[in-house]
């Protein structure tokens, strides 16, 4: 032992605090009550009801002094704005595509891509549609079909990608389909449905060389492209000594053009884009984006949103910060495990998911038990949570009855560099309080819900 073999165990986390946003305790009587004015729908609470918010890590991460100081040089000009030119040059010098197309958030630039390049009957093969690229895909009359791993959906298994596409059945389904009727193919990273799980660059690799082969474009969804690329260097053989910057170039490399929501991995509280290489498809979305977003140069953002944007994808790739990330998620992770709480294994990007399935066995799935968790957590320690299981998944037909989702997550994403470890020890503490009551909570019921992503609105009842 010397003064230089200090090797500290605590994770840190890298920044300091410099303005705070407080956040109120309430009675666990207000919170049964706000819970019945909300019909038991977490989405239709007030934020300041909510002590501690993992409903999603979109949009509600802090920004960097150097974030809102570049929002002091936004240039608000209609068009031809120098914060577009600097949010273009950051956005490729990451993917290096041509056209570069800033939206309002992600779903814009989903709807502006699948409503010019898709036909009704045709098929867009993704590993996970999350719930608004499904409804985007499916709302211009495709049809949205997830071909993960088969590994993705065992929550237990340990598997470093689980966010992978299964290229056997990619390549039967192009079979099937027919390479006229895929406009083109979409691989999320990370699989945010399935756990926040990364795709491998042996995997875009492989689906790039298959889709290719049939003349066939392929796309990234890459809100979380900087997780990925971290774990891919901490998991995929061969990247280690590779910076993030070099392994996402890489991803992108594989690929001809990518949606994005900067809310995530831009590290801004609004904004996405839409980046490709096709000449002809970018002008056709240039004149969509002119009829719903805004004019090419700021599409539906303010000039300081593109400021604050080009310089969050450059600090969303910084080492030590996506080292502290991920592995405070990964820690998180074991100390609910060790409280035998059931979660997704292993731990991935951006939040922890638990198996809700397993936690509430006395819950069949018509009962929604990831609702019921996300509910019970809320009124046990005001934590909000959000479901990612049938609720959010699940299949409603015609005749109104349900095909369950695969799994029955909750998921608590982290909201970036915005609560610290006794945010998560809280967590844990409340988590395993309810673990050790699981046998008591009880399961819901739908009572009113419309005709699209229901989960946003969808009013419930206690069983
Ligand atoms: N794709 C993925 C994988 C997403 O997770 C999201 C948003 C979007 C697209 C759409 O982006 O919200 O900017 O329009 N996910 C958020 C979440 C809402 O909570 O996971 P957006």
């Amino acid at each position: 032992m010397d003064i230089l073999s200090f090797q500290p165990h605590t994770l840190i986390e890298p920044f300091r605090v410099k303005t705070v946003t407080p956040i109120r305790m309430t009675s666990q009587a207000q919170r049964t009550a706000a819970l019945a004015a909300a019909h038991y729908n977490l989405f239709l609470l007030r934020a300041e009801d909510v002590l501690i918010d993992l409903l999603t890590d979109s949009g509600t991460g802090a920004m960097s002094a150097a974030q809102w100081g570049g929002m002091m040089q936004g240039d608000e000009s209609y068009a031809g704005s120098s914060s577009f030119y600097k949010f273009e040059q950051s956005v490729q010098e990451i993917t290096g595509f041509k056209h570069v197309i800033p939206t309002h958030q992600g779903r814009a630039a989903e709807h502006i891509l699948f409503s010019t390049v898709c036909r009704p009957g045709d098929v867009i093969p993704n590993n996970f549609h999350f719930d608004t690229t499904r409804a985007n895909v499916e709302a211009n009359g495709a049809e949205a079909r997830d071909l993960g791993i088969a590994e993705a959906y065992q929550p237990d298994f340990l598997h470093p990608f689980k966010g992978n596409m299964d290229v056997d059945r990619l390549q039967r389904t192009i079979a099937d389909v027919g390479s006229g009727r895929i406009p083109l193919v979409m691989l999320t990273i990370t699989n945010n449905g399935v756990g926040g799980q990364p795709v491998s660059l042996a995997n875009i690799q492989a689906v790039s060389e298959l889709c290719h082969a049939h003349g066939i474009p392929l796309f990234l969804d890459a809100c979380r492209f900087a997780e990925n690329a971290w774990l891919i260097k901490q998991r995929e053989p061969g990247y280690a000594d590779h910076t993030p910057l070099q392994i996402a170039r890489e991803m992108f490399r594989y690929v001809d053009g990518c949606t994005m929501s900067a809310k995530k991995d831009g590290l801004a509280n609004i904004g996405g884009f839409l980046a490709l290489n096709n000449d002809e498809w970018a002008e056709r979305c240039k004149l969509r984006l002119i009829l719903i977003e805004g004019f090419p140069t700021y599409g539906g953002l303010a000039g300081y949103d593109m400021e604050a944007i080009a310089i969050g994808l450059q600090e969303a790739l910084q080492e030590d910060y996506l080292s502290y990330r991920i592995q405070s998620i990964a820690s998180l992770g074991d100390k609910l495990m060790q409280a035998g709480i059931p979660i997704v294994r292993p731990t991935g990007g951006h939040a922890i998911f638990i198996d809700a399935g397993a936690f509430l066995l006395h819950l069949p799935q018509n009962q929604y038990p990831a609702q019921a968790l996300s509910v019970a957590l809320y009124q046990a320690a005001g934590i909000r949570a959000c479901e990612l299981g049938s609720v959010a998944f699940g299949r409603r037909h015609a005749d109104g009855s349900e095909e369950p989702a695969a799994l029955e997550l909750v998921r608590l994403a982290l909201p970036r560099r915005v609560y610290t470890q006794s945010h998560l020890d809280y967590l844990v503490e409340a988590l395993t309080h309810l673990a050790l009551i699981a046998n008591q909570i009880r399961g819901v019921q739908i009572i009113w819900q419309a005709p699209q992503l229901r989960h946003f609105t969808a009013r419930f009842a206690l069983l």
